[in-house]
């Protein structure tokens, strides 16, 4: 089913970061709508990731190169002649962010500033949707969600870099995306999301998924704390809606975008952890007896208003289906089936919903 009214038949789609996850499951998706899609990112860092085990590489044309090579990037926008250009090319990890700050800032700023002077300097181009997170907010500790209209901020490197990110996207919208004829422009604001292909460390799925593979006892920190769990769809199906609405209505719908869950679907690490056993019995888990006092940022929300009232998107998987949807994405990879198909399949699924 296309909820995007055929906008992406035949398109040219440039994807950055395709080689992540979030990025390869945006381009299942659009070759589902009948896309050329086009990607551009580092090669993936395991054998486990969903590029890999997708085999995508066979469904699209990829360029292995990095995002802070500028004149690489541009000759890749003006040989593949892109329609629309999605960027998702980031250092993503708050973690690696204090790490290695100088690379977090030339991926993450400098980053978005190559990809916009790469669509200003490519005449195909007519829209562009710029990935970055909730977390680009002025964290001011509010309870209430941030709308589009709040300040940037970030404290930490990979926050500030978000925040850094969105400014320099309105900031190319005032500046040279304002006039009739320019590509229409805009940043997508969404928190964390799980689904199945994502196996990085320290998240509580694959935390889980990986003791069960293993046969071994997950230990299971901050039961208590409360996350937006969203599944890997909800927010791109944001992204798609915001491109077709940028290609087909053009500038009204350029600038911020928040996708997010409802405010009432909040729930705890336990009531994920519980869900989860419902549908696989077998997993074992134990609290954390450390009586290490990490420090936990309270839960960020985002008004998400603005998108459901114009966008014509809303979420559409309550919290039991959300861990369905997850939990059936890891048992495909675990079970060896052909993880192309399967994703396919639960992009059906979703829009179907
Ligand atoms: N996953 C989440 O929960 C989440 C939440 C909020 C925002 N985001 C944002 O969504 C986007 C995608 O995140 P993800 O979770 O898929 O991350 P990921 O780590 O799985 O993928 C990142 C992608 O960026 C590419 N990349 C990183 N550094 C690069 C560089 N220097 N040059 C070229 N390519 C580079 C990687 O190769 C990969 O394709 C990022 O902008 C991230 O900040 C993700």
């Amino acid at each position: 089913m296309d909820l995007f009214s055929n906008i992406y038949k035949n398109k040219r789609v440039l994807v950055t970061g395709d080689t992540g996850f979030k990025g390869s499951w945006l381009c299942i998706w659009l070759k589902e709508l009948g896309a050329d899609v086009y990607g551009y990112a580092l090669p993936p860092l395991t054998k486990q990731d969903n590029y890999v085990t997708t085999n995508l590489a066979s469904q699209i044309q990829h360029i292995d190169s990095d995002i802070r090579n500028k004149e690489k990037l541009q000759r890749y926008f003006n040989e593949t002649k892109p329609d629309i250009a999605f960027h998702l090319a980031a250092q993503p990890l708050v973690i690696e962010s204090y790490n290695n700050p100088h690379y977090n800032f030339e991926t993450n700023v400098m980053g978005t500033v190559s990809f916009f002077e790469a669509v200003r300097n490519c005449p195909s181009v007519r829209a562009a949707v710029n990935v970055t997170t909730d977390k680009c907010y002025q964290n001011i500790e509010q309870s209430i969600g941030y709308t589009e209209e709040d300040k940037m901020g970030g404290d930490d490197p990979y926050s500030a870099s978000k925040g850094c990110s969105e400014l320099i996207t309105n900031s190319y919208l005032k500046s040279f995306f304002s006039k009739d004829g320019t590509a229409n422009i805009a940043s997508a604001r969404a928190g964390n999301v799980i689904g199945g292909g994502d196996w990085a460390d320290n998240r509580i799925l694959p935390d889980i998924m990986r003791s069960y593979k293993n046969k071994e006892t997950s230990i299971i920190r901050n039961p208590q704390s409360v996350r937006p769990w969203q599944f890997v769809l909800e927010p791109l199906f944001g992204y798609l809606k915001l491109g077709e609405k940028l290609l087909s209505k053009g500038k009204s719908f350029s600038g911020g975008w928040n996708f997010g869950p409802y405010p009432n679907e909040t729930y705890t690490v336990n009531d994920v952890v519980n869900e989860v056993k419902k549908i696989i019995p077998a997993i074992k888990t134990e609290v954390s007896s450390s009586k290490e006092k990490l420090h936990e940022a309270n839960l960020l929300q985002l008004n998400i208003d603005k998108a459901v009232k114009n966008l014509d998107w809303k979420p559409k998987l309550n919290f039991k289906e959300t861990i369905q949807f997850t939990i059936d994405g890891y048992l495909q990879e675990l079970e060896n089936k052909n993880l192309y198909d399967c994703r396919v399949e639960q992009i059906k699924a979703y829009c179907n919903k």
